[in-house]
């Protein structure tokens, strides 16, 4: 069972991804592994050295990491869930958010599993960057608007797919993590 967590930089993403897995081995007695993208040291280089200079290079790397990521995780079968922190739901929103047709990324990554469930923690732009602290390496905190046009891209994938559940990260973190159970709870019985 595949489980994602999407959402803009600040979203608080990581926090959520971890605190799932503590709960889903603890109370539910799951084997739960924790993944993320990018996820290869590889490509990751690409993009930072590459990728962010040129949109359509940085579409293409993302999903190439993506296969690498996939192909890994078929390969994970002693694991009742897996949840990873970012998947093909990114890609859309940053990369069209940066100029690249919505279409073509969604063609690009179509061979992709698609995740049971995707969690997308939404929160304005403007209150995430104050959560962005010192390791702001994409330097979002100059890039509002980028992130305000990804968090309207997220709520625009949102409209018509199911498995896609909305949860508010402006509320306190236990009321985030309440929500996600729910949801997976929802998932899991
Ligand atoms: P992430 O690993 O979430 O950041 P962090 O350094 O905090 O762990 O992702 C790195 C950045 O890459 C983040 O700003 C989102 C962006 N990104 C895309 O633009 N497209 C994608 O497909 C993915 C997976 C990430």
């Amino acid at each position: 069972m595949l489980i994602a967590i999407e959402g803009i930089d600040g979203s608080g993403k990581t926090t959520l991804a971890k605190e799932l897995k503590k709960w889903l081995e603890n109370e539910k007695k799951k084997k739960v592994l924790l993944t993320a993208e990018p996820f290869t040291e590889e490509i990751s280089k690409l993009i930072q050295e590459e990728g962010w200079k040129d949109p359509v290079t940085l579409t293409l790397l993302f999903s190439a990491d993506r296969g690498v990521h996939v192909n890994w995780i078929m390969k994970q079968n002693q694991y009742d869930i897996i949840i990873t922190d970012r998947y093909y739901y990114s890609t859309i929103a940053y990369q069209s958010a940066m100029g690249i047709d919505k279409n073509w990324i969604i063609e690009v990554n179509k061979f992709f599993p698609k995740p049971e469930l995707t969690l997308l923690l939404d929160i304005p732009a403007e209150i995430a960057i104050t959560r962005i602290k010192k390791d702001d390496k994409f330097n979002f905190k100059e890039k509002l608007s980028l992130l305000k046009k990804v968090r309207e891209n997220y709520l625009e994938i949102t409209k018509n797919e199911n498995s896609i559940k909305i949860i508010n990260s402006t509320k306190t973190f236990e009321e985030v993590l309440s929500e996600a159970k729910n949801y997976v709870e929802e998932l899991i019985s």
